[in-house]
């Protein structure tokens, strides 16, 4: 693919610095890497940078638990997520910190322009502050009893139980997660950014093709609903940077956290001599993309294009939003020891593994991308191993042997080998477009023609004839030269195999390069390139995993201290409910219910929308357990559901019902399933 030189930046979102790197964070650092190296190999000025985001609140307290200072916690983490991406080959020109000289500038700059352009509006709020520890505290940070139907121990911002949505003012007996006391309400003054004066230019932006189309519909929604004024001051104590002539009150971590890419390249570009204006003047002529997961998407899609407009810079030429990892179809679970951090999986298994398996599942969309070890074992074996590697062992040894190490002069199959150079320019638009798996399918399915060559020739039995030597040498010299074209496309997938090609071929690859051919070229010996994945090896990685659950855990999972609870009801699981009639008993209608469908709740953490079959009818219940099933898992099976429960109105339509499911919650939740022969509709009594 010839085409003129283009200048790109590239960035992955920035990791918090307060927990490790895990293999949800690798599907996005692959998916750049993979881009970027791709860029690189066709001769283009391709930079890719990140950074650890140094700063908010969580950060802060895990300092304080650790009992250091967040500089330190940060210089820490910044260099084991350093090191652990290096480790998966994920190589950025830059990898910064948010904490840095260079990002006060830039904040303070982006502000104070935005401040000057009238973007700025100063508002006194009303605030949850917690008196023991002397500070606002951020909604996750406050728990209590839902206003709506009562239910303990719910979030700050909405009830698990009955999906309400609320104000953490509104929760009865309110308490800090932080320090258990309970929380009073105190006046501030806040900062906030005028985001509904960029409607227009959102709009346009989001349309131009910057976004997947599906997100571009999404966003959609929420301009239909307005945008509204973006609050973008915390107050002291907060670890972040202050805001110009605003003592105590600090940017919002949103705030200088995507202003970390600029300040990640600018400190790369000091030290190389290159030109940052070059990259973000507003008539900047190079192309800015952002890989990032969904979960993020209003930040980008939305402030920060707005923010770089209001402060007279260029926005970014795309947002590429993937999906979320799952890990044996269900969300990645400490307990079931699926919850895999980078460094783990590094102590059992070769990155490149991973790089592969998430290459041959990744598109454009975004979809969540399953990691399913079995399969991923088996992919890796037959493909790689089985299919790639196997062309160069299979020829290499007599090339070495019987040929002095040289290929030969003449290139046996011509039409053979130009199938493989011609599919250049549809890889590389594959790897263009983010659709890495077409270019993995693609790149296989001539991986099976070379083998299939190589079988038919069998040099094995032409080397022992002596008339037939040439033959034998043409037919391993090809199967090195096609060998060599895959070791090429794959190069963005896989350095490791790639640099190991290179020094076997004696060869440096360019994207360009596949189209020439090594004929009476010198080669190396043949080393073993990869080794077979060990089941064994994912069994003592997921073994692993499942013991660092203390170490992982998230502090806003801490529950708070709970009021003495006078209430008939159990306080925990552990005990039982006082005593009811059988009378009362009877009035509950339990029935086997199919699950016909069930679907994710557009702006739900917890919900799935299940649509359940009880014989008669078909029911729709809103029911929490999305952090422990996929709906794919569930579909099919049978369960029991409490069929006369009055049906109440969520904010995302009517529950008709509750579904029964046992265990402490999160990602421990099972859902009841009655034994096979039991039909929908039947009673449960
Ligand atoms: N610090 C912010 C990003 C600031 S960017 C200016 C943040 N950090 S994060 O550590 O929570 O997430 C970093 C990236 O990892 C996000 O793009 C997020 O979507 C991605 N992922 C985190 N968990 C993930 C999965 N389980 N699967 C795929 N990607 C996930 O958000
Ligand atoms: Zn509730």
């Amino acid at each position: 693919m010839s085409q003129a030189p283009r200048k790109i930046l590239v960035t992955s979102a920035l990791p918090y610095a307060n927990g490790s790197i895990h293999l949800g964070h690798l599907l996005e650092h692959i998916q750049t890497n993979i881009w970027t190296r791709f860029q690189k190999m066709c001769g283009h000025t391709c930079y890719s940078v990140c950074a650890d985001d140094a700063h908010g609140t969580p950060v802060m307290l895990k300092a304080q638990e650790l009992g250091i200072t967040p500089e330190e916690m940060v210089t820490r983490t910044r260099a084991e997520h350093h090191q652990d991406l290096l480790d998966f080959d994920i190589d950025y020109d830059n990898y910064y910190v948010t904490h840095s000289d260079e990002n006060k500038q830039l904040s303070e700059q982006i502000y104070n322009r935005l401040n000057a352009a009238g973007y700025i509006s100063k508002k006194t709020i009303n605030q949850l502050y917690d008196p023991e520890k002397g500070m606002f505290l951020p909604d996750r940070f406050v728990k209590g009893d839902c206003p709506k139907c009562g239910a303990e121990d719910q979030n700050g911002d909405s009830c698990d139980v009955c999906a309400a949505t609320y104000s953490p003012t509104e929760l009865n007996n309110p308490r800090s997660v932080v320090s258990g006391a309970e929380p009073i309400l105190k006046d501030s003054e806040h900062y906030f950014f005028d985001l509904p004066k960029f409607e227009g230019m959102l709009k346009e932006w989001i349309q131009s093709g910057a976004i997947q189309l599906e997100m571009a519909n999404k966003l959609q929604e929420w301009f239909e609903q307005g945008l509204q004024q973006w609050d973008i001051s915390r107050d002291a104590p907060y670890f972040g940077f202050e805001i110009p002539n605003a003592p105590g009150k600090y940017f919002y971590v949103w705030v200088d956290a995507p202003v970390g890419y600029m300040a990640s390249f600018m400190n790369f570009c000091a030290n190389n001599d290159i030109d940052f204006d070059e990259y973000w003047s507003a008539d900047s002529d190079a192309e800015l993309y952002h890989f990032i997961g969904k979960d993020i998407m209003y930040f980008h899609c939305l402030f920060w294009p707005a923010m770089l407009e209001g402060a007279n810079y260029r926005k970014p030429t795309g947002v590429n939003i993937h999906g979320f990892v799952t890990v044996n179809g269900a969300k990645m679970s400490k307990s079931k020891g699926t919850f895999i951090k980078a460094r783990t999986y590094l102590e059992h298994l070769n990155p490149e593994y991973l790089r592969y398996y998430f290459a041959s599942k990744l598109n454009d969309s975004v979809t969540d991308i399953d990691l399913n070890f079995e399969d991923f074992t088996q992919k890796v074996n037959s493909d790689l191993v089985g299919k790639v590697v196997n062309i160069a062992s299979r020829c290499a040894s007599f090339i070495t042997k019987k040929f002095d190490g040289k290929l030969s002069d003449t290139i046996i199959d011509e039409a053979l080998l130009s199938e493989f150079t011609q599919a250049s320019d549809s890889i590389a638009a594959h790897f263009e477009n983010r659709q890495y798996h077409h270019a993995i399918r693609e790149i296989m399915a001539l991986a099976d023609k070379a083998n299939q060559f190589i079988d038919t020739q069998a040099p094995w039995v032409t080397i022992k004839e002596p008339d037939q030597q040439q033959l034998t040498h043409d037919v391993c010299s090809m199967g090195i030269h096609m060998f060599r074209v895959l070791s090429i496309y794959l190069s963005p997938v896989l350095p490791d195999l790639s640099q190991k090609a290179q020094a076997f071929l004696n060869d440096e690859f360019t994207w360009n390069s596949a189209q020439a051919t090594l004929t009476g070229h010198n080669i190396n010996k043949f080393k073993a390139m990869l080794q077979r994945v060990d089941a064994d090896k994912v069994a003592a990685m997921i073994d692993a995993s499942k013991e660092h659950l203390s170490v992982t855990q998230d502090i806003s999972k801490t529950k708070p201290a709970t009021k003495k609870e006078t209430s008939p009801a159990p306080k925990n699981d552990d005990e039982l409910a006082p005593t009811i009639s059988f009378d009362e008993f009877a009035k509950v209608d339990l029935r086997i219910a199919k699950i016909i469908r069930a679907d994710h709740v557009e702006g739900a953490d917890k919900l799935l929308c299940l649509q359940l079959d009880i014989g008669t009818e078909t029911k729709q219940v809103f029911a929490g357990i999305k952090s422990a099933y996929t709906p794919e898992e569930l579909v099919g099976k049978h369960t029991v559901m409490v069929a006369n429960l009055a049906p109440r109105k969520m904010r995302f339509g009517m529950s008709q019902g509750m579904v029964l499911a046992a265990g402490p919650g999160g990602d421990e939740l099972y859902i009841l399933e009655p034994h096979a022969g039991a039909q929908p509709g039947m009673r449960v009594k």
